[in-house]
């Protein structure tokens, strides 16, 4: 059977981690968590004291943390170190996973997403991790940018309020006091700042099948994944 390249492309909160850990589960593939990587810069800026709108100081560390290895995604080779909460991330060697998903380093991370360099420092760290298949990448701009050839691509999206609720009871069930309105008012923000960048905004591509996660299972949807998958790697 032919190992493929799957991109699953969506807004946040559309349940892309979860249908993408199910779906590399089922095939076998590796996964790559883009999001973790803008995350981890975020972190990496706040850390060093960068505030979010020193484009040229987060730029010049997005490219050293590159160039340096300094980020290790262990999770894309071992997937038993993938976890319910998102992918495994090191940052010079300490596990971040956790410290990467709070809200604060959400909206850096959307911030310095927006960065030109920082996007370009991060591609070949993802083209690497995709390039020889058998791989679900997650993110935004996968199908669109970094894979457009991939032989599979997924947008997977749902109501800003749907993606909202389930944020919001992710955040409360690890003790991250927020309120409902905060967590759609920023899904809501980050959609819009997501869109509208002026370097690989989230967009669908013209070639990727689309599917709302409303009121379905996760597992539904990583069945009819899977369908997908196979038929287009000549199984079916
Ligand atoms: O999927 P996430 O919430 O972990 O992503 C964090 C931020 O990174 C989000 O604001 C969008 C950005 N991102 C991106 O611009 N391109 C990607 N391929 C993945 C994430």
């Amino acid at each position: 059977m032919r190992r493929l390249c799957v991109a699953i492309d969506g807004p946040a909160g559309a349940g892309k981690g979860t249908v993408a850990r199910g779906l590399a589960a089922r095939l076998g593939y590796l996964l790559l968590d883009t999001g973790a990587l803008y995350r981890t810069v975020a972190l990496a800026a706040s850390r060093v004291g960068l505030g979010w709108g020193d484009a040229e100081g987060i730029a010049a560390l997005a490219t050293q943390l590159a160039e340096q290895e300094r980020i290790v995604l262990p999770g894309v080779k071992r997937p038993e170190t993938q976890r319910a909460g998102g992918m495994q991330v090191l940052l010079d060697g300490e596990d971040v996973s956790d410290a990467i998903r709070t809200p604060e380093i959400s909206v850096g991370a959307s911030r310095v997403s927006a960065i030109p360099a920082v996007r370009q420092a991060l591609l070949a760290m993802q083209r690497q991790a995709g390039a020889s298949g058998g791989v679900v990448l997650e993110g935004r701009d996968i199908g669109t940018v970094v894979f457009p050839d991939a032989e599979v691509k997924f947008f997977l999206t749902a109501p800003a309020e749907v993606r909202a609720r389930r944020r919001y009871d992710e955040l409360a069930a690890r003790g991250v006091g927020v309120s409902f309105e905060d967590t759609l008012t920023d899904v809501v923000e980050r959609d819009r700042a997501d869109s509208e960048r002026a370097v690989a905004p989230l967009r669908q591509a013209e070639d990727a099948i689309v599917i709302d996660s409303a009121n379905r299972a996760p597992e539904e949807i990583v069945e009819e994944m899977v369908r997908v998958v196979e038929a287009r790697a000549g199984v079916r």
